[in-house]
């Protein structure tokens, strides 16, 4: 997935605005050294060090990894693959916030991030849940007919098991809806053109265009009103501990 990283802070901030609940929930304490997996333009990266933290920031994408340096570049950002990546020292935490449902090897995620922790460090991670965005998704499939979709959206069930297949403890877990509001008439089709891109990219832009505006147009009857667009977010939230020695 290429990313609009100017157009992903400038619009769809949400994103990371609503990451504040998960950073809650991460409590990171000073002296910890934590990972922020999918840090995309770094903005809870740089609420993790703020915390008095030590943070690695780690993105595959290389546009959001320069909006990230430019915004905060006191932080070590790194290029990285979720389902590859490998860190030279364990850490006290792996944080991530809406990258999961990006990563269709949801095994080898876990396998990362298991590795990556300490004995009785933390997982904390929110992203797309079964069900997350159905009407988008749905209107997306109408319009382009059987595209593969980029996105990976588990239950419950299917992501807590693949966790403890790599020795990591469910805690907690949920599935929230959280419809989120786009303003602006052109904002399904804007939303679409940050996020949606892949199921558009073997079309001309000019047939990317038109197709979003269908898609748009197959959502509006029921998902806009008053100039606001709701779509439909549904979150995955899971606290996990790799399980061996916990801290003191
Ligand atoms: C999400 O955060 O759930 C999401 C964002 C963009 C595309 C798909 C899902």
């Amino acid at each position: 997935m290429s990313w609009d990283a100017k157009q992903y802070q400038r619009r769809h901030s949400y994103v990371f605005e609503y990451g504040q609940a998960v950073l809650d929930l991460l409590a990171p304490q000073s002296g910890e050294t934590i990972l922020d997996l999918g840090c995309g333009s770094g903005q809870l990266t740089a609420a993790i060090a703020s915390a008095g933290a030590s943070v690695i920031g780690l993105d595959s994408s290389s546009a959001m990894l320069a909006e990230a340096r430019a915004n905060f570049p006191a932080i070590d950002f790194r290029f990285g693959d979720a389902a590859e990546f490998a860190l030279d020292h364990p850490v006290d935490a792996v944080f991530s916030n809406a990258t999961l449902h990006w990563v269709k090897n949801s095994d080898a995620a876990v396998h990362c991030i298991a590795r990556a922790l300490k004995p009785g460090g933390r997982f904390v991670a929110e992203f797309g849940g079964h069900g997350n965005i159905q009407p988008v998704v749905d209107a997306l499939h109408a319009v382009l007919g059987p595209v593969e979709s980029p996105w990976y959206y588990p239950t419950i069930g299917e992501y807590t098991t693949i966790i403890e297949r790599y020795g990591l403890e469910t805690r907690e877990a949920w599935l929230i809806d959280r419809p989120t509001k786009v303003e602006g008439e052109d904002g399904m089709e804007d939303w679409l053109g940050v996020f949606a891109r892949d199921f558009v990219r073997d079309l001309e832009p000019a047939q990317r265009k038109s197709a979003f505006r269908s898609v748009a147009e197959r959502l509006r009857p029921t998902k806009f009103r008053d100039g606001v667009w709701t779509v439909d977010y549904r979150r995955l939230r899971i606290v996990a501990h790799k399980t061996g020695a916990r801290k003191p």
